[in-house]
Parts: structure tokens; sequence; C-alpha cells
């Protein structure tokens, strides 16, 4: 008689993104004559630019002809991506990363869920609050989260650092016991926020003094506009002994439906007892991964040629002057907006004090835009709604004129 892993009972609803989903497609099949401007979850709208497109097609010919035909993809990456990544993400910023520290996947998310299987269910986790929502699920899902406490809606085995207004949205070091595993998500999803070099220095300090781990996730550092803020962790001094960064292809380069990330482990992180981490690593990946596919990986190299460079640059300006228009849009409405200088994110207070929730089912019924609501990403985001940049120019535009016209 088989039973289920218990564990997934204790998940809170449908993922975050599922349940919007579900609510739009709803309203949708109610009301088929309503057009719905989607500023949700954050999903490209450009298309894949030209130097990709070449990459891509120059590969999907190749696996044509007998000779340069590919099956599996290396486990943990091919090496013409692992040295590009090495030299254009790492080594051009001062970073000590070496090719063989890179593990390459099919994206940021799964890493991100898978990563912490190889920490022990006891570890105690940590989360800047809010934050994205795969890292407590997953954590759940592991059954390293204790239980929920549904006037807190914490759980009570979770360390939340909360980043709100009053803080700036900078969360403070943990005070006490010492978390095991620390999540940080810079630029921050959904808020926006960003660490100067010396306060994420703090962080790594802190977490080499505690023995604790850090998980890096640096999924947006394309969207860094500031100079004087890192894009990798690596950037500080001593991250590689307590630190794994994550990286995306997703926000950068639109490959949301191609699907490319990987994972950095660097050689010197060792748990307190010891264990390096990479190996570890490495076991779960060729275990239970194949490798990112060729055609996916030739299009990942082609990203840092100089035109692939030039052209992702162009992706980030058109998604950054959304986040332009959204901010100034709805301050010039009197709403108050954080967030869009170096992130794609635009995180807003909800008027008159609306619930998270209520805002969005507000804002879908009368006006017919979707957000994701604050509370979806942590409960310090209750009260707070998240609008995306990554739209197309005149949907953005539409929406903002259709949230100003809102009377509440
Ligand atoms: C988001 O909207 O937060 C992201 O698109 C989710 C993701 O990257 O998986």
């Amino acid at each position: 008689m088989f039973k289920v892993n218990e564990n997934y009972l204790n998940l809170r609803g449908s993922y975050l993104f599922s349940n919007i989903a579900k609510k739009v497609a709803a309203f949708t099949e109610a009301n088929p004559d309503k057009e719905i401007i989607r500023l949700g979850i954050g999903d490209v709208t450009r298309p894949l630019t030209p130097t990709i497109i070449n990459a891509i097609n120059k590969a999907t010919d190749e696996m044509a002809h007998e000779e340069t035909f590919r099956g599996y993809a290396p486990d943990l990456g091919y090496d013409f991506l692992r040295n590009a990544i090495a030299e254009h993400d790492y080594k051009a910023r001062g970073c000590n990363i070496e090719p063989d520290e890179i593990f390459v996947s099919d994206g940021a998310k799964s890493d991100s869920g898978n990563i912490q299987e190889i920490f022990s269910v006891d570890n105690k986790i940590a989360v800047c609050d809010p934050v994205y929502p795969v890292y407590v699920d997953s954590n759940v899902m592991a059954g390293r989260t204790g239980t929920f406490n549904e006037a807190t809606e914490q759980w009570s085995n979770v360390v939340y650092m909360p980043s709100t207004a009053e803080n700036g949205f900078v969360p403070a070091l943990p005070e006490g016991d010492a978390p095991d595993i620390i999540y940080l998500c810079l630029p921050n999803n959904p808020t926006g926020t960003t660490l100067k070099k010396e306060e994420l220095q703090k962080w790594v300090d802190y977490a080499n003094e505690h023995k604790s781990v850090i998980i890096f996730d640096a999924a947006y550092e394309a969207y860094i506009s500031e100079i004087d803020i890192p894009h990798s962790i690596y950037e500080c001094k001593g991250a590689e002994t307590c630190a794994i960064e994550l990286r995306s292809f997703s926000k950068n380069a639109g490959f949301t439906g191609v699907r490319l990330g990987f994972t950095v482990v660097p050689k010197a992180l060792k748990s307190a007892d010891g264990h390096a981490l990479h190996p570890l690593w490495a076991r779960r990946h060729g275990t239970k991964f194949n490798g990112a596919p060729y055609i996916q990986q030739r299009a990942g190299e082609a990203v840092y040629s100089a035109e692939g460079q030039k052209e992702i640059k162009g992706l980030v300006a058109y998604y950054m002057e959304n986040a332009k228009m959204i901010c100034e849009g709805l301050e010039a409405a009197g709403f108050t907006v954080y967030g869009g200088v170096n992130a794609p994110y635009i995180w807003m207070k909800t008027p008159d004090n609306m619930s998270s929730w209520d805002f969005f089912d507000y804002l879908l019924k009368e006006v017919n835009v979707v957000g994701t609501p604050g509370s979806g990403f942590g409960p310090s985001g209750e009260g707070y709604f998240r609008l995306t940049a990554f739209g197309k120019h005149e949907n953005t535009k539409a929406a903002i004129e259709r949230i100003k016209s809102i009377k509440l």
C-alpha cells in the first residue's frame, strides 16, 4: 500500500504563479470579451535576438549530420559554455571561479528548488521576506520547515528576515542562533532591492564566521544599473568558502521558453564537518540530470559573443524603459512605488490598505490588469503588489493608464 510524501501535504495551496494563472483563466472564461493585460509572472515578451537564433539554427543543423550529431550532453555542461561563463561572468569581474565550478542546467528555478537536497533536513533556513516563493516551498517539500502558523503565516523552522519600506527593503543580519542556509536574492525578486558591495560583504563575513551557507540567486544581475552593486557574490572576499550562486539566461537573454541556467559551487565550499559540496552537487547532477541540450548551450554561448552582448543589452534597456514608465506613471497618480531601478519589478503599496489579494481581484475585475499579490512572496509582502516590466511597451502603457483610472 503506497503512501505519499507527507511533506507535500503541508504545502499551502497551489504554487503562487499557478494560482494566479488559474484565477485569470477562470476570469477569462467568465468574461471572454475582456482584454486582459498580464503584468504578473516575470515572463519575457521580446523575441530571441538574431545572434542567438543563428546559434540555435547552426546547432540544429549540426544535429542533422552524422559527423556533428550530439546525443547526451555532458551532465555538468559543455566546456565551450562553462569556459565562456567563467570568462565573462566571473574572471571579467575579478572573481576566482573556474569553469569546472560551474554546473550548467535547465534553469535557475529548478536549481533553486533542487539545491536544498544536498543539505541536512535538520538545517535551518533563513529567507528574506518577501522573496521568490520557490525557496520556502522546496524546503517544505523536503520537510525542513516545521509547522505553519496560520496567524503569522510563518513556518516555525524558517528564519524570516523582513524587508519592508521601514528598513529600506534591506534585511538585517539574523540575530541569535545562526541559520544554516541563508537564501539571498539580489537584485531582489519582488522588491527590486540590491546591496552595495560592502553590505553584501557583511553577509559573506557572517556566513563564514557562523559556518552558514549562502544560496545567492543572481537571476536579475543584468538589470543592475548602479555601479557600486556587485553582480556576483564572488566579488566579495571569502565568498568561495560560503556561497553558492544561481544564474539564469531567462531574464537577461529571454530564455524563459528555451531553458538554460547554471549554478556555481566552488570547490572551497565545505560544511562545518568538512564535506565539500562540489562533489555532492556533481553526484546529484549525474544521477538526476542528463545535461542541458546542446542546442540550448550553443544559444547560451552566443549570449557571450560581442554581438550577443550588444543585443541582450538592448533587451534589458527595453524592459527597463517599461520599469521607468510604470514607476513614473504610478507615482504621478499618487501610488507609492519601489524598485524598478536595478530590477525589472516594481513593488507598490496597495491603495487604501487593501490586502494584496483583494487588490489583485480588484484590478483583474475592474481594469483587467494582472499583477502579483505581494503576500504571495511572504508575510511581509502583505499590503504590497508586484508589477513586472517584462511586458510589451504598448501593453505596459495601457495597463498603467488603466490602473491610473481606478477610483477607490
Ligand atoms: C517571477 O515572476 O517571479 C518569475 O518569473 C518566476 C520565475 O522566474 O520562475
